[in-house]
C-alpha cells in the first residue's frame, strides 16, 4: 500500500479512499435516485446526528420536492467498535404521522443502529419510511432490512471523515479516509 500521503488523526493514522469530488458525484446521484420515486410526493427527511451533518447539508441543496427536516441524535461507537448499545441524546420532537419518511444516516454498518431508529419511528405511523446513507458496509450489516439508497458501499474497514468521525475527531476531513493498519 502507499502510505505517503498518510495523515493522522487523534493516534492512528489514515489515507485517503474517496476523493471530495467522488463524493459530491454520489450525492448527487442519491438526490437524483430520491427526486425520481419522490416526484409529485413531500419528503420529511430524518437526519441521525451528529456524524451525518456534511451529507444531509450537500444532500438537500441537490433535492427538488418540496421537503423538511428534522433530526435525532443516538450514539452507539466509543472508539472504533460498536458498542452494541444505542444511546437515544436528542429524540424526535417531530410528528412525522401520514409522512413520506426518509432517514439520512452516514454510515450504516452493522445495521443496530438504524435498527433501532426504524422500530421508534415505525411507532409514530408515517405512510411511508425509506433509507439513504452514504456509506454501507455489506459484509458487516447484520439485519433484514433494505437500505434503500446508498452512496458508497465499502469494505469492513474503519474510516473518518466528511462526518465520520474517530473518537470525535476526523469530522472536517472533505474526503473519506480509511485506516492504516500497521
Ligand atoms: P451500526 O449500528 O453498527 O450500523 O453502526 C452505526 C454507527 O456506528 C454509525 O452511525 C457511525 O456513527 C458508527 N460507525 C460505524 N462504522 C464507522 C466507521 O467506519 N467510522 C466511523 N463511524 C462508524
Ligand atoms: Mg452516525
Amino acid at each position: 500500500m502507499d502510505t505517503s500521503n498518510k495523515i493522522t488523526v487523534k493516534d492512528k493514522k489514515f489515507t485517503v479512499s474517496i476523493s471530495a469530488e467522488e463524493i459530491q458525484k454520489s450525492v448527487k446521484r442519491v438526490a437524483d435516485e430520491i427526486n425520481r420515486d419522490y416526484a409529485g410526493k413531500e419528503i420529511f427527511f430524518i437526519g441521525v446526528l451528529n456524524g451525518v451533518f456534511m451529507f444531509a447539508s450537500d444532500l438537500m441543496k441537490n433535492i427538488k420536492v418540496p421537503c423538511t427536516i428534522s433530526f435525532m441524535k443516538v450514539s452507539s461507537y466509543e472508539g472504533t467498535t460498536s458498542t452494541g448499545k444505542i444511546k437515544n441524546l436528542i429524540g424526535l420532537n417531530a410528528d412525522i404521522m401520514d409522512k413520506d419518511v426518509v432517514i439520512i444516516e452516514d454510515i450504516v454498518d452493522t445495521g443496530f443502529t438504524m435498527k433501532s431508529i426504524l422500530a421508534q419511528l415505525k411507532a409514530k405511523l408515517p405512510k411511508s419510511i425509506r433509507i439513504a446513507s452514504l456509506i454501507f458496509k455489506p459484509d458487516s450489516f447484520r439485519e433484514d432490512y433494505n437500505v434503500d439508497y446508498v452512496g458508497f458501499r465499502i469494505p469492513n474497514d474503519f474510516i473518518v471523515g466528511y462526518g465520520l468521525d474517530y473518537d470525535g475527531y476526523g469530522r472536517n476531513l472533505p474526503e473519506i479516509y480509511t485506516i492504516v493498519n500497521e
